[in-house]
């Protein structure tokens, strides 16, 4: 592993501004862009911050994406175990990978995708029937963020109506990353099974949804497994459920605090939407923890030699903050040209799910905005608990309310 350095800073850092990266990861972007920091378990990766950097890196195969590999900066004690028991391509390198994201990657054309924006709108449309019908209070990551996610992975993936809420429930302890460890791991068995399970029925009874696309085209053919067919299911919802609740809830909140952009979200037309939500991906970027890897050969970044075998934490956060890349980081600005930020990550694992992601986020603040005019925090700021130390950021409940008050 990497030559000792004491004085390497903890890593993740604690937040200042709730919607910004530590100021501390800001100070390394420019002074030491590439710098030893010290993770939960001792050891010392590589975290680097330059936009360019972080760029680099993401597309250089010399970088493993492999959590089996020794010296990758896992997350957490369980995360090798689990990529042992769930191989999925996110935890892949090419050609491997590339083999895989293949199988499904028609799946995401634009073309599919707006296909799914209708069911997206209809999905939100009930939720906040729903919130509205309940009364003048609710939390929007319980009772808007988080259903609307995972309904809209449910209904991409093809999951039956009466199976939504033991889905919905076995993913939320999936996700609990506070929550037990054996609760979560017989989360991921119950729903592997009921995704076999799933699948062999869609063998039996072909339905146009996903799966049942999958299963036509790759298992029929004997390219896939019914099992590998299982474990793509768990990967769509934990890569793409979470990510987008937190990126909805932390970005109305924000919204809450910056009524100008929240005008612009509420008012503004198409192309304003979309692009105050590529802003809110840019400045909240809620995959905080970095892209993970880990060096299969000597590399020099900037300046520094990277050993074979040492971690390199490659950060998001903040390149998409870096003034070398945007100008006025730190601003929402719905005018910003080229605005190529890194939320989706970058280079060959670049987010497979993002044209939906970004279907829901369009349609979801608007959405809410529209729906309640004077939507208001209904707890003060200080209150409300952050999930800094989560793998996705982002709020763990966000108390709103609306009309009179009460
Ligand atoms: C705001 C929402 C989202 C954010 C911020 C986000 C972010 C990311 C990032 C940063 C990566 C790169 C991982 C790496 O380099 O190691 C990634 C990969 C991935 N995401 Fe997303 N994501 C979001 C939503 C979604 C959705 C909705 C889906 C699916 C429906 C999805 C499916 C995937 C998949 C399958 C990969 C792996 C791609 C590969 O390894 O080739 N994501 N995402």
């Amino acid at each position: 592993m990497s030559s000792e350095k004491s004085g390497a800073p903890a890593y993740p850092m604690a937040r200042g501004c709730p919607f910004s990266p530590p100021a501390e990861i800001g100070r390394l972007r420019e002074e030491e862009p590439v710098a030893q920091v010290r993770t939960w378990d001792g050891s010392l990766p590589w975290l680097v911050t330059r936009y360019d950097d972080v760029r680099a890196i993401l597309s250089d195969p010399r970088f493993s994406s492999d959590p089996g590999r020794d010296g990758y900066p896992v997350t957490s004690a369980g995360m090798k175990q689990q990529h042992k028991a769930n191989p999925t391509f996110i935890a892949m390198d090419d050609p491997e990978h590339a083999r895989h994201r293949r199988m499904i990657t028609g799946e995401f054309s634009v073309r599919r995708t707006e296909a799914l924006r209708p069911t997206v709108e209809r999905i939100s449309e009930e939720l906040l029937d729903a919130m509205e019908a309940s009364g003048g209070t609710a939390d929007l990551v319980a009772d808007y963020a988080l259903p609307l996610t995972s309904t809209v992975i449910c209904e991409l993936l093809g999951i039956p109506q009466e199976a939504h809420t033991f889905f919905q429930e076995h993913s939320n302890a999936l996700l609990d990353v506070k929550g037990d460890p054996a609760r979560a791991g017989r989360a991921v068995e119950e729903l592997t099974s009921y995704l076999t399970e799933l699948v062999s029925r869609k063998l039996a009874e072909p339905t146009d949804d996903l799966l049942g696309r999958i299963v036509e085209r790759r298992v029929r053919t004997g390219e896939m497994t019914e099992r590998e067919v299982a474990s793509l299911g768990i990967l769509l919802l934990v890569a793409g459920h979470e990510t987008t609740a937190n990126q909805i809830a932390l970005g109305v909140l924000f919204l809450l605090q910056n009524p100008q952009y929240a005008a612009i979200m509420r008012d503004g037309d198409d192309k304003e939407v979309a692009a105050a939500c590529e802003e809110l991906l840019r400045l909240l970027t809620v995959t905080h923890i970095g892209r993970r890897r880990v060096a299969v050969e000597d590399v020099e970044v900037n300046g520094a030699l990277i050993r074979a075998g040492e971690g390199v934490i490659a950060s998001g956060d903040a390149a998409n903050r870096d003034p070398r890349q945007f100008t006025d980081p730190d601003l929402l600005d719905i005018h910003r040209e080229q605005n190529h930020h890194v939320a989706f990550g970058y280079g060959i694992h670049q987010c497979l799910g993002q044209p939906i992601a970004r279907i829901e986020l369009q349609t979801a603040y608007p959405a809410i905005l529209r729906r309640f005019a004077d939507l208001r925090l209904a707890v003060p700021l200080d209150e409300i608990d952050y999930r800094g130390d989560m793998v996705v950021y982002g709020v763990h409940s966000l108390p709103v309310a609306w009309g009179e008050e009460r």
